[in-house]
């Protein structure tokens, strides 16, 4: 279990010299069929970092979380199907990939009980896609949790559980999935903070988003998502089904001969996710130049088509032997949990519970003094205004307030920051104290939080 406290952070590395294994961990939910976004943004970027020397991968099937969205089995049993195929047409090595479902490895939705017991409600309620749901709620004039389901509230304590569990340094995702990494590390840090007794029980993860393609643009231009029905098929309907979809991108009318601007065309965009940087400068001078819509369309297929064709064909071949899947998965499973099992034992320990043996001593150990904790101080300055600060327990000054007009909004920003914790910094009206790190103040609220 070296990985998982050897390296939390870059003063670790550079003071260990046996050489640094890099856990790279990504899900993809199965609700639907792989599109060329999912390509573009997560399975393509995942598979060659998987093939760096020194990345240890970890992917999964998140048919756990295909559930919160989705009560058709039918649509979850073919979509596990067709995800599973794509990766693995996309080369992925099962040899040097732990791949795997979430759903076989039983650990995850005990650790997702675990962390769960830690996750403070109010960090929850900030979750884009509950929040979202709940606003639109609200919007309608609705019950604010109307149609809304535990599954869904939970959703990042899952996928934290997912990235906990195999102590993972990296996660590639797209942008919109940054917010759930954070609140993975933020589960990570109170967990470590309640309960690894000096020890990093939990490696903090980090997002990885590859700015250049994360968000690849669909048929309208809006982020490519089954949600927006502009999707553009990966596999599904032969190379007529690329052609058909690229046709459909949503250009500007300027006709043949004009000059078109390269900067606002998401049908570039989709090209660039494919081309290298001659043919990417090629294809701007060209539009720059006049080319017509209808040409650079054949340009951009022909491009995706010379990538695509050949893992098309190794998915046609797997789809048609699911039980040839099924082995590869199951022997993910069996990888996956050789690590999983031994870890969550440790982590029950780590939270009582434990065997019952006998022991000389008393079971009961009698409650240690509590470590003295930061601690938040409210107060009126000579200004008549209100402030804040909260204070290390030896009374350094770690984060001081701006000044509030009310005691009260003075208060609802303790409340917050006290509830959501380091999250909510980067948007409070405070000031670090001096020397006052970043993790520092992390590490203040998180024990505030826990104490
Ligand atoms: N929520 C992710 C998505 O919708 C899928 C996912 C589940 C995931 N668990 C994960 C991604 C853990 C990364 C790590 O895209």
């Amino acid at each position: 279990m070296r990985s998982r406290r050897a390296c939390n952070d870059a003063a670790t590395l550079t003071t260990n010299h046996e050489p640094m294994t890099q856990r790279v961990l990504t899900g993809i939910t199965t609700t639907g069929t792989p599109h060329l976004g999912n390509y573009v943004g997560a399975i393509r970027p995942a598979i060659t970092a998987s093939r760096e020397p020194g990345v240890e991968s970890f992917f999964f099937l998140a048919d756990y979380h295909a559930l919160i969205k989705c009560d058709e089995p039918a649509r979850i049993e073919r979509s596990r199907l067709e995800i599973a195929a794509t990766w693995l047409a996309a080369g992925l090595d099962p040899a040097r990939v732990t791949f795997y479902r979430q759903s076989d490895i039983v650990e995850i939705p005990e650790l997702t009980w675990l962390l769960t017991c830690v996750a403070s409600k109010g960090l929850m309620n900030r979750a884009h896609a509950y929040k979202a749901a709940a606003d639109a709620n609200l919007a309608a004039g609705e019950d604010v949790d109307a149609g809304i389901t535990m599954g869904l509230f939970s959703y990042p304590i899952l996928m934290a559980a997912d990235i906990l569990m195999f102590n993972a340094h990296r996660v590639p995702v797209g942008r919109d999935q940054v917010q759930h990494i954070e609140m993975a590390r933020d589960l990570a840090q109170r967990f470590n903070h309640l309960f690894g007794a000096g020890r990093e029980l939990f490696v903090l993860p980090e997002a990885n988003v590859d700015e250049r393609v994360a968000m690849l643009p669909g048929l309208d231009g809006r982020k490519m998502s089954k949600s927006y029905d502009n999707t553009v098929p990966l596999f599904e309907g032969g190379a007529k089904g690329l052609r058909d979809a690229i046709a459909h991108v949503v250009t500007d009318s300027r006709a043949p001969g004009e000059a078109k601007d390269p900067d606002n065309s998401h049908l570039v965009a989709i090209y660039e996710a494919f081309a290298d940087d001659a043919e990417r400068a090629a294809l701007r001078a060209e539009l720059r130049a006049g080319m017509g819509w209808g040409d650079a369309k054949a340009r951009v297929v022909a491009r995706i088509e010379r990538d695509l064709g050949p893992l098309r064909e190794r998915y046609a071949e797997l789809i048609a032997h699911p039980e040839r899947i099924e082995a590869t998965l199951l022997e993910g499973a069996r990888k996956a949990r050789a690590v999983a099992a031994p870890f969550l034992g440790e982590l029950r320990v780590a939270v009582g519970l434990r065997p019952m043996v006998a022991v000389a001593a008393p079971v009961l150990a009698t409650p240690k003094a509590k470590a003295a904790l930061p601690s938040f101080k409210q107060y009126r300055e000579a200004d008549g205004r209100f402030y804040f600060k909260l204070a290390a327990a030896d009374g350094r000054v770690l984060l001081q307030s701006a000044a509030f007009e009310s005691g009260r909004e003075a208060g609802q920003w303790v409340a917050k920051l006290k509830t959501a914790g380091a999250m909510a910094v980067p948007d409070a009206p405070v000031a670090h104290g001096e020397g006052v790190s970043a993790q520092d103040v992390a590490d203040a609220l998180a024990a505030l939080s826990a104490g």
